[in-house]
């Protein structure tokens, strides 16, 4: 897979290699495991990560227990992102107003700060290929879910005002709308039904998808492309190895510009390898070797 050498000291370790790894339930399609692994083996780093199967009652043990081996952090995933904000000892400013934490790093002390790296690498990968100022555009944003919480955080924080936030579950938009309003005071946070066939798209500037429609790559995605603007950019953080997204399918049929979760996925990762280790993922080199891209 790799065309660089990878020293004994990392295939092997030694008696001073570190531990880092990724706690979920289910854990086997995590990719965490190579991406991290890559990076710490390109930039011959003397640690190693590993996929860890923690079920929700063993949430806490497992962290205890990762902290007796002398753990240096680890991500979370589904469920562990809520459930961990109350098992921390601290936590930062993305992870406390997401109420979510993906990384967690362990002192030497066994203080554990919890992190939320998401609103990072959403807005990150945003700007790779999206410049203009966020402020007075109109963003539809489906979804009021986990990952939406930190999307919505890193728009605001980026400068947006001008959020339309579409759910299923109408409640769960107004809360979440509530939660930010109150955040952002000079924001313009406004709660409606997801219902596709009612949807205002003429004047939307970004649509951003959190849903979790499409992400098994079934499911339809019923959204009347054709009348959003043709400057249009738009965002869908499912990331799917396989296949294209439905969405995708539909907005590059109608030629706008779109990108999908892979760089939100990556550089969520580059943050927590930089909290660990100080040092920068080689991000390009990851995209190339495990994505292929
Ligand atoms: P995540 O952490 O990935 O955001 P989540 O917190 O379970 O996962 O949120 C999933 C989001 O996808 C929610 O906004 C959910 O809508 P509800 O609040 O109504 O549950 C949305 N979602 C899931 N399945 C959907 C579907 N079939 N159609 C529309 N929205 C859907």
């Amino acid at each position: 897979m790799t065309n660089f050498d990878i020293s004994d000291r990392f295939i092997f370790g030694d008696g001073k290699s570190r531990l880092l790894g990724v706690f979920g339930d289910p854990i086997a399609h995590s990719l965490s495991p190579k991406i991290h692994n890559l990076s710490l083996a390109r930039l011959d780093l003397n640690y190693h990560y590993l996929p860890f199967h923690v079920r929700p009652h063993e949430l806490a043990a497992a962290l205890n227990g990762f902290k007796a081996l002398g753990g240096l952090g680890f991500n979370a995933t589904v469920p562990h992102k809520v459930p961990l904000v109350s098992l921390v000892d601290n936590l930062d400013p993305a992870a406390l107003k997401i109420g979510a934490v993906n990384t967690v790093a362990i002192d030497d002390n066994g203080i554990c700060s919890g992190y939320n790296t998401d609103a990072y690498g959403f807005i990150t990968a945003l700007r790779e290929k999206y410049n203009d100022n966020l402020s007075r555009k109109n963003i539809l944003l489906l979804g009021a879910g986990g990952a939406c919480r930190a999307v919505l955080l890193a728009l605001l924080d980026e400068g947006a005002d001008t959020i339309i936030l579409a759910n299923r579950t109408v409640k769960n938009a107004t809360d979440l709308a509530n939660d930010f309003n109150h955040l952002y005071p000079d924001a313009n946070i406004t709660p409606i039904p997801l219902d596709f066939s009612n949807l205002q798209l003429s004047k939307i500037d970004i649509l951003v998808n959190t849903t979790s429609l499409g992400l098994h790559g079934k499911d339809s995605f019923p959204l009347a492309v054709e009348q959003l603007p043709p400057h249009t950019f738009v965002y869908d953080i499912v990331y799917s190895a396989n296949q294209d997204t439905p969405l995708q399918k539909l907005t590059e049929a109608q030629g706008l510009a779109f990108i999908d979760g892979l760089g939100m996925l990556i550089h969520q990762a580059a943050r927590a390898f930089h909290i660990w280790t100080g040092e920068t993922m080689p991000v390009d080199l990851v995209k190339k070797h495990i994505f292929g891209k």
